[in-house]
């Protein structure tokens, strides 16, 4: 299938755009300037309205200011791959990088050798091809990167957005693509500073949004946004300060009820936002927020976009999301327990460092209770693959709507339950997605079976 929403075609940032006169081809409201930069979308190679088949070559190749990057189709952000809860996703890998690499889907629910990773599956050499094909059976927000030198393949550019849509949910005018991400994380983590870019003193790293600084985006005055955020980013915390912003979803589709304050979205974690561009244009700010806890009193605030509303025109009305305000599921006791601990370069879970972990097993049909302890100093964003889970309770104390999740920040001495349908068989990984805590050893297995 085709895109059906509004996303702006590529316009570069650097140097100072023209005008390109582009609009949406479904929105009227969509007018003018656009000098935020956004992903393309993918084309579907496929006519059939239930199959969304994309190409994605994997090179050495688009250049944004002095970092020469990997991408996906020469773009970074990759190509946003765009469908419909219900479709099957085919896409053709090949690979001209210098390094084996892979695709995971990070928070599909999808068989378990679809999945992209390097635990037993074989990843994808210099000059190889490999097909991944899975239904989407969840509407989402999801990403895609490599599994395989993780830090480094993610924060040299291999990234994009795989947007599942749920018909069910109203039309914005326009559905936008936010990838945040801090450069050259990587490179910092081979030098003795490995928590620079997020660490105590500069709490706030220097974001870039679709790869530029600060840009500005113009949309008309009155258009309602749907705007997917994802933090790219290695290591880095957002704490986006956004006013007039409604948070309506996050990594798994709509929330059960929206939320006038935006949470804290930790390395791997999506939100997506309605928002109401009316008269004057607003700065999106990032608030300082360390992976060591609070915010630094050394930093302030950055602006990290603008969005110009041209023309100006008076604000649209909220829509009516179809939030379903159902109640958290009852907490209960562990079935498994994992613990977060370490420091420095060394991370571990249950005490063990990957790839030496034992595994848990879980048979095939169950339901888990899964809660994860955080007994370190620092933050951990806790993801599990292909099983989305249910957050019960944070500290004991339950959540008052269901949130289901496949990333979720574990806060210092934090306890976090969650409850896991264990419908699918496999190997699933589960990791810190602070990626350099991931390489430190800060990953381990459930087993399905
Ligand atoms: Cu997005 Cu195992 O990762
Ligand atoms: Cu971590």
């Amino acid at each position: 299938m085709t895109g059906l929403l509004g996303c702006a075609p590529d316009v570069e940032l650097s140097p100072p755009p023209a005008e390109t006169g582009a609009t949406s081809s479904t929105s009227t409201l969509v007018t003018g300037r656009l000098v935020g930069r956004f992903p393309p979308e993918a084309p579907d190679l496929d006519p059939a309205p239930d199959v969304l088949h994309v190409a994605l070559t994997a090179s050495i190749g688009a250049m944004f200011d002095h970092s020469v990057t990997w991408a996906y189709e020469r773009t970074v952000p990759g190509p946003t791959l765009r469908a419909r809860v219900g479709d099957t996703l085919v896409v053709d890998l090949h690979s001209d990088l210098p390094d084996d690499t892979s695709i995971h889907w990070h928070g599909v629910h999808l068989p378990w050798d679809q999945d992209g990773i390097e635990w037993i599956q074989t990843s994808v050499p210099p000059g190889g091809d490999r097909t991944y094909t899975f239904p989407l059976d969840r509407a989402g927000t999801y990403w895609y990167h490599p599994h395989f030198d993780s830090a480094g393949q993610v924060d040299a550019g291999l990234y994009g957005m795989l947007v599942v849509e749920d018909p069910a949910e109203p039309m914005p005018d326009a559905d936008w693509v936010w990838v945040f991400d801090v450069l050259d994380e990587a490179l910092e983590d081979t030098g003795s500073a490995t928590d620079h870019a997020h660490g105590s003193a500069t709490a706030s790293p220097p974001w870039v949004v679709n790869r530029g600084v600060d840009p500005e985006f113009t949309v008309a005055g009155g258009s309602v946004l749907r705007v997917r955020v994802l933090n790219a980013s290695n290591t880095g915390y957002l704490h986006l300060d956004w006013p007039g912003a409604r948070a309506i979803g996050g990594d798994q589709g709509l929330w059960a009820a929206p939320s006038d304050t935006l949470p804290v979205l930790a390395p791997g974690d999506r939100l997506v936002v309605e928002f109401r561009p009316a008269e004057a244009p607003v700065d999106v700010l990032a608030l300082p927020v360390s992976l060591f806890g609070g915010p630094s009193p050394l930093d302030t605030a950055r602006r990290v976009a603008t969005i110009r509303p041209d023309p100006p025109g008076p604000e649209g009305a909220q829509l009516s999301w179809p939030f379903s305000g159902a109640a958290p599921a009852q907490d209960g006791p562990a079935d498994l327990v994992f613990t977060l601990s370490g420091d420095g370069e060394d991370w571990r879970i249950n005490q063990q460092t990957w790839p030496d972990v034992t595994i848990p097993e879980v048979p095939l049909g169950t339901e888990v209770v899964v809660e994860v302890r955080n007994l370190s100093g620092a933050r951990h964003p806790w993801h599990l693959h292909g099983l989305p889970f249910e957050v019960l309770s944070v500290d004991g104390v339950s959540l008052t709507t269901r949130t289901t999740e496949d990333t979720f920040d574990v806060d210092i001495r934090q306890t976090v339950r969650t409850r896991i349908t264990a419908d699918l068989a496999g190997d699933w990984m589960a990791h810190c997605h602070i990626l350099p805590h991931a390489h430190g050893g800060m990953m381990t297995v459930i087993r399905v079976q």
